[in-house]
Protein backbone atom coordinates (compact mmCIF):
# COMPACT_ATOMS: atom_id res chain seq x y z
CA UNK A 1 0.00 0.00 0.00
CA UNK A 2 1.92 3.31 -1.39
CA UNK A 3 -0.73 5.61 0.95
CA UNK A 4 0.07 6.53 4.02
CA UNK A 5 -3.72 6.22 6.14
CA UNK A 6 -3.79 6.70 9.27
CA UNK A 7 -6.89 5.88 11.27
CA UNK A 8 -7.44 7.89 15.13
CA UNK A 9 -9.57 7.27 17.49
CA UNK A 10 -11.02 10.05 19.65
CA UNK A 11 -9.38 13.11 17.60
CA UNK A 12 -11.66 15.85 19.05
CA UNK A 13 -9.26 17.00 21.49
CA UNK A 14 -5.98 16.56 23.94
CA UNK A 15 -3.57 13.36 22.77
CA UNK A 16 -5.53 12.25 19.82
CA UNK A 17 -5.49 15.50 17.83
CA UNK A 18 -1.82 16.34 18.46
CA UNK A 19 -1.70 12.78 16.92
CA UNK A 20 -3.48 13.67 14.12
CA UNK A 21 -1.66 16.75 13.29
CA UNK A 22 1.48 15.02 14.20
CA UNK A 23 0.43 12.75 11.42
CA UNK A 24 -0.95 14.98 8.71
CA UNK A 25 2.44 17.10 8.64
CA UNK A 26 3.88 14.07 7.59
CA UNK A 27 1.70 13.45 4.63
CA UNK A 28 -0.52 10.87 6.61
CA UNK A 29 -4.03 10.93 5.22
CA UNK A 30 -5.62 10.99 8.37
CA UNK A 31 -9.09 9.14 8.99
CA UNK A 32 -10.04 10.55 12.33
CA UNK A 33 -13.44 9.60 14.51
CA UNK A 34 -15.07 11.04 18.23
CA UNK A 35 -18.33 11.10 19.22
CA UNK A 36 -19.01 14.48 18.87
CA UNK A 37 -19.13 16.44 15.51
CA UNK A 38 -15.40 17.92 15.11
CA UNK A 39 -14.25 19.79 12.08
CA UNK A 40 -11.28 18.28 11.56
CA UNK A 41 -10.67 19.64 7.77
CA UNK A 42 -10.42 23.17 9.51
CA UNK A 43 -8.33 21.67 12.69
CA UNK A 44 -5.69 20.50 10.72
CA UNK A 45 -6.04 23.07 7.72
CA UNK A 46 -6.02 19.92 5.04
CA UNK A 47 -8.34 18.41 2.54
CA UNK A 48 -6.49 14.87 3.37
CA UNK A 49 -8.80 13.51 6.23
CA UNK A 50 -12.32 12.49 7.02
CA UNK A 51 -13.90 12.71 10.23
CA UNK A 52 -16.28 10.17 11.09
CA UNK A 53 -18.61 10.64 14.31
CA UNK A 54 -18.53 6.92 15.90
CA UNK A 55 -18.67 5.56 19.66
CA UNK A 56 -16.45 3.36 19.55
CA UNK A 57 -17.72 0.93 22.00
CA UNK A 58 -21.05 0.93 19.52
CA UNK A 59 -20.45 -2.26 17.36
CA UNK A 60 -23.28 -1.00 14.71
CA UNK A 61 -21.39 2.35 14.41
CA UNK A 62 -18.01 0.54 14.40
CA UNK A 63 -18.83 -1.82 11.41
CA UNK A 64 -20.65 0.95 8.84
CA UNK A 65 -17.53 3.10 9.44
CA UNK A 66 -15.86 -0.28 7.30
CA UNK A 67 -18.55 0.18 5.00
CA UNK A 68 -17.97 3.94 4.37
CA UNK A 69 -14.25 4.02 4.18
CA UNK A 70 -14.14 0.91 1.41
CA UNK A 71 -16.65 2.49 -0.84
CA UNK A 72 -14.00 5.37 -0.67
CA UNK A 73 -10.95 3.18 -0.92
CA UNK A 74 -9.28 4.53 2.02
CA UNK A 75 -8.28 1.77 4.34
CA UNK A 76 -5.48 2.70 6.69
CA UNK A 77 -2.42 1.12 7.79
CA UNK A 78 -2.28 2.95 10.65
CA UNK A 79 -4.78 2.38 13.74
CA UNK A 80 -4.37 4.46 16.82
CA UNK A 81 -7.01 3.07 19.42
CA UNK A 82 -6.60 6.47 21.96
CA UNK A 83 -10.19 7.22 22.55
CA UNK A 84 -10.69 6.57 26.52
CA UNK A 85 -12.38 7.66 29.32
CA UNK A 86 -11.88 8.07 32.92
CA UNK A 87 -14.38 7.14 35.89
CA UNK A 88 -12.24 7.69 39.20
CA UNK A 89 -14.03 6.58 42.36
CA UNK A 90 -12.55 4.62 45.49
CA UNK A 91 -13.17 0.98 44.77
CA UNK A 92 -15.71 0.61 47.53
CA UNK A 93 -17.97 2.92 46.13
CA UNK A 94 -17.32 2.36 41.96
CA UNK A 95 -20.85 1.39 40.56
CA UNK A 96 -21.31 -1.51 38.21
CA UNK A 97 -21.72 0.89 34.94
CA UNK A 98 -18.28 3.25 36.25
CA UNK A 99 -17.06 -0.12 35.95
CA UNK A 100 -18.40 -1.07 32.57
CA UNK A 101 -18.13 2.11 30.81
CA UNK A 102 -14.53 2.32 31.35
CA UNK A 103 -13.79 -1.33 30.55
CA UNK A 104 -15.96 -0.69 27.10
CA UNK A 105 -14.45 2.61 26.28
CA UNK A 106 -10.96 1.78 27.01
CA UNK A 107 -10.48 -1.69 26.21
CA UNK A 108 -13.20 -3.67 24.41
CA UNK A 109 -13.43 -0.70 22.07
CA UNK A 110 -9.58 -1.13 21.06
CA UNK A 111 -10.75 -5.06 20.51
CA UNK A 112 -13.48 -4.12 18.49
CA UNK A 113 -11.66 -1.32 15.67
CA UNK A 114 -8.62 -3.88 15.69
CA UNK A 115 -10.66 -6.58 14.42
CA UNK A 116 -11.85 -3.35 11.55
CA UNK A 117 -8.78 -3.77 10.17
CA UNK A 118 -6.70 -6.35 11.53
CA UNK A 119 -7.64 -8.54 7.78
CA UNK A 120 -6.87 -6.13 5.69
CA UNK A 121 -3.22 -5.24 7.15
CA UNK A 122 -2.84 -9.13 7.35
CA UNK A 123 -3.83 -9.30 3.33
CA UNK A 124 -1.23 -5.85 2.21
CA UNK A 125 1.48 -7.60 4.67
CA UNK A 126 1.97 -4.33 6.82
CA UNK A 127 0.76 -2.60 9.54
CA UNK A 128 1.10 -0.69 12.91
CA UNK A 129 -1.46 -1.05 15.70
CA UNK A 130 -0.73 1.74 18.53
CA UNK A 131 -2.67 1.63 21.72
CA UNK A 132 -2.19 4.41 24.39
CA UNK A 133 -2.36 3.14 27.24
CA UNK A 134 -1.79 4.74 30.77
CA UNK A 135 1.24 4.67 33.23
CA UNK A 136 -2.16 4.08 35.95
CA UNK A 137 -1.92 0.18 33.75
CA UNK A 138 1.47 0.01 34.68
CA UNK A 139 1.75 1.22 38.29
CA UNK A 140 -2.15 1.23 39.17
CA UNK A 141 -3.45 4.31 40.84
CA UNK A 142 -6.14 4.56 43.82
CA UNK A 143 -9.25 5.89 43.01
CA UNK A 144 -8.69 3.70 39.51
CA UNK A 145 -9.29 0.47 40.10
CA UNK A 146 -11.23 0.32 36.72
CA UNK A 147 -8.97 3.10 34.57
CA UNK A 148 -6.05 0.77 35.82
CA UNK A 149 -7.31 -2.69 34.92
CA UNK A 150 -8.34 -1.75 31.44
CA UNK A 151 -4.98 -0.67 30.51
CA UNK A 152 -3.07 -3.12 32.28
CA UNK A 153 -5.30 -4.89 29.74
CA UNK A 154 -3.98 -3.32 26.41
CA UNK A 155 -0.69 -4.56 27.56
CA UNK A 156 -1.84 -8.29 27.59
CA UNK A 157 -3.27 -7.77 24.14
CA UNK A 158 -1.40 -5.68 22.56
CA UNK A 159 1.71 -8.31 23.68
CA UNK A 160 -0.47 -11.32 22.15
CA UNK A 161 -1.88 -9.75 19.39
CA UNK A 162 1.82 -8.93 18.49
CA UNK A 163 2.79 -12.30 18.56
CA UNK A 164 0.27 -13.29 16.35
CA UNK A 165 1.03 -11.15 13.35
CA UNK A 166 4.20 -9.84 13.52
CA UNK A 167 5.03 -12.37 10.87
CA UNK A 168 3.37 -10.42 8.67
CA UNK A 169 5.17 -7.36 8.99
CA UNK A 170 2.62 -6.00 11.51
CA UNK A 171 3.92 -4.31 14.60
CA UNK A 172 1.54 -3.91 17.50
CA UNK A 173 2.45 -1.76 20.72
CA UNK A 174 1.27 0.19 23.63
CA UNK A 175 2.55 3.96 24.54
CA UNK A 176 1.91 4.39 28.05
CA UNK A 177 1.89 8.08 28.99
CA UNK A 178 1.83 9.69 32.26
CA UNK A 179 0.28 12.79 33.35
CA UNK A 180 -0.02 14.74 30.21
CA UNK A 181 -1.58 18.17 29.68
CA UNK A 182 -5.93 17.72 28.71
CA UNK A 183 -9.22 17.73 29.51
CA UNK A 184 -8.48 14.72 31.52
CA UNK A 185 -5.81 16.26 33.60
CA UNK A 186 -7.03 19.61 33.81
CA UNK A 187 -8.72 19.09 37.41
CA UNK A 188 -5.87 18.91 39.07
CA UNK A 189 -5.49 22.84 40.39
CA UNK A 190 -3.25 23.83 43.31
CA UNK A 191 -2.43 21.78 45.74
CA UNK A 192 -3.69 18.76 43.82
CA UNK A 193 -1.26 19.82 41.17
CA UNK A 194 1.47 20.01 43.64
CA UNK A 195 1.23 16.66 44.65
CA UNK A 196 0.78 14.91 40.90
CA UNK A 197 4.18 17.02 40.40
CA UNK A 198 5.83 15.91 43.43
CA UNK A 199 5.58 12.16 42.50
CA UNK A 200 7.10 13.11 39.05
CA UNK A 201 11.03 13.14 38.65
CA UNK A 202 11.41 15.65 36.40
CA UNK A 203 8.52 17.36 38.39
CA UNK A 204 6.62 18.59 34.93
CA UNK A 205 3.34 17.38 33.14
CA UNK A 206 4.04 16.14 29.67
CA UNK A 207 2.35 17.99 26.56
CA UNK A 208 0.41 15.68 23.74
CA UNK A 209 3.61 16.33 21.48
CA UNK A 210 5.79 14.28 23.59
CA UNK A 211 3.36 11.22 22.88
CA UNK A 212 2.40 12.34 19.32
CA UNK A 213 6.16 11.73 18.03
CA UNK A 214 6.59 8.76 19.91
CA UNK A 215 3.33 7.32 18.01
CA UNK A 216 5.17 8.78 14.35
CA UNK A 217 7.82 6.85 15.40
CA UNK A 218 6.43 3.54 15.81
CA UNK A 219 4.51 4.16 12.55
CA UNK A 220 7.69 5.06 10.61
CA UNK A 221 9.85 2.43 9.26
CA UNK A 222 12.42 3.58 12.16
CA UNK A 223 10.02 1.95 14.45
CA UNK A 224 9.52 -1.44 12.17
CA UNK A 225 11.73 -3.71 14.23
CA UNK A 226 9.36 -2.66 17.93
CA UNK A 227 6.34 -5.00 18.82
CA UNK A 228 4.32 -5.84 22.06
CA UNK A 229 6.18 -3.31 23.93
CA UNK A 230 4.42 -0.46 26.09
CA UNK A 231 6.47 2.38 26.33
CA UNK A 232 6.35 4.71 28.97
CA UNK A 233 6.44 9.07 28.25
CA UNK A 234 5.77 9.80 31.99
CA UNK A 235 8.81 12.11 33.51
CA UNK A 236 10.21 9.09 34.74
CA UNK A 237 6.78 8.20 37.06
CA UNK A 238 7.25 4.45 36.75
CA UNK A 239 10.07 3.12 36.29
CA UNK A 240 9.98 -0.98 35.81
N1 LIG B 1 -4.07 13.06 29.61
C1 LIG B 1 -3.36 12.21 30.31
O1 LIG B 1 -2.66 12.56 31.27
C2 LIG B 1 -3.34 10.74 29.94
C3 LIG B 1 -2.48 9.92 30.66
C4 LIG B 1 -2.42 8.58 30.36
C5 LIG B 1 -3.21 8.08 29.34
N2 LIG B 1 -4.04 8.89 28.65
C6 LIG B 1 -4.85 8.29 27.59
O2 LIG B 1 -4.70 9.00 26.38
C7 LIG B 1 -5.91 8.93 25.63
C8 LIG B 1 -6.36 10.34 25.27
O3 LIG B 1 -6.51 11.08 26.46
P1 LIG B 1 -6.74 12.67 26.49
O4 LIG B 1 -6.07 13.16 27.72
O5 LIG B 1 -6.43 13.26 25.17
O6 LIG B 1 -8.33 12.68 26.76
P2 LIG B 1 -9.46 13.74 26.37
O7 LIG B 1 -8.86 15.09 26.21
O8 LIG B 1 -10.55 13.53 27.35
O9 LIG B 1 -9.94 13.22 24.91
C9 LIG B 1 -10.53 11.95 24.77
C10 LIG B 1 -10.94 11.75 23.32
O10 LIG B 1 -11.55 10.46 23.20
C11 LIG B 1 -12.85 10.59 22.61
N3 LIG B 1 -13.73 9.55 23.13
C12 LIG B 1 -13.98 9.22 24.42
N4 LIG B 1 -14.85 8.20 24.49
C13 LIG B 1 -15.14 7.85 23.20
C14 LIG B 1 -15.98 6.87 22.61
N5 LIG B 1 -16.72 6.01 23.36
N6 LIG B 1 -16.04 6.80 21.26
C15 LIG B 1 -15.32 7.64 20.51
N7 LIG B 1 -14.51 8.60 21.00
C16 LIG B 1 -14.43 8.71 22.34
C17 LIG B 1 -13.28 12.03 22.97
O11 LIG B 1 -14.20 12.58 22.04
P3 LIG B 1 -15.80 12.65 22.32
O12 LIG B 1 -15.97 13.02 23.77
O13 LIG B 1 -16.31 13.64 21.35
O14 LIG B 1 -16.26 11.28 22.00
C18 LIG B 1 -11.94 12.77 22.83
O15 LIG B 1 -11.68 13.07 21.48
C19 LIG B 1 -6.91 8.16 26.51
O16 LIG B 1 -6.94 6.81 26.12
C20 LIG B 1 -6.34 8.31 27.90
O17 LIG B 1 -6.73 7.25 28.74
C21 LIG B 1 -4.13 10.23 28.93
Amino acid sequence: MDKKIVFITGVSRGIGLEIAKCFSNDGFFVIGTSRSEFNLHDALSSDQCLHIPLDVTNRDQVSSCLSKLKEQNIIPNVLINNAGITKDQLFLKMKDEDWDDVIESNLTSVFNMTKLFIKSMIKERAGSIINISSVAGLMGNPGQVNYSASKAGLGGFTRALAKEVASRNITVNCIAPGFIATDMTNHFQGEDLDNVLDQIPSKKMGNPQQIADLALFLASSKGDYITGQTISVDGGLYMS
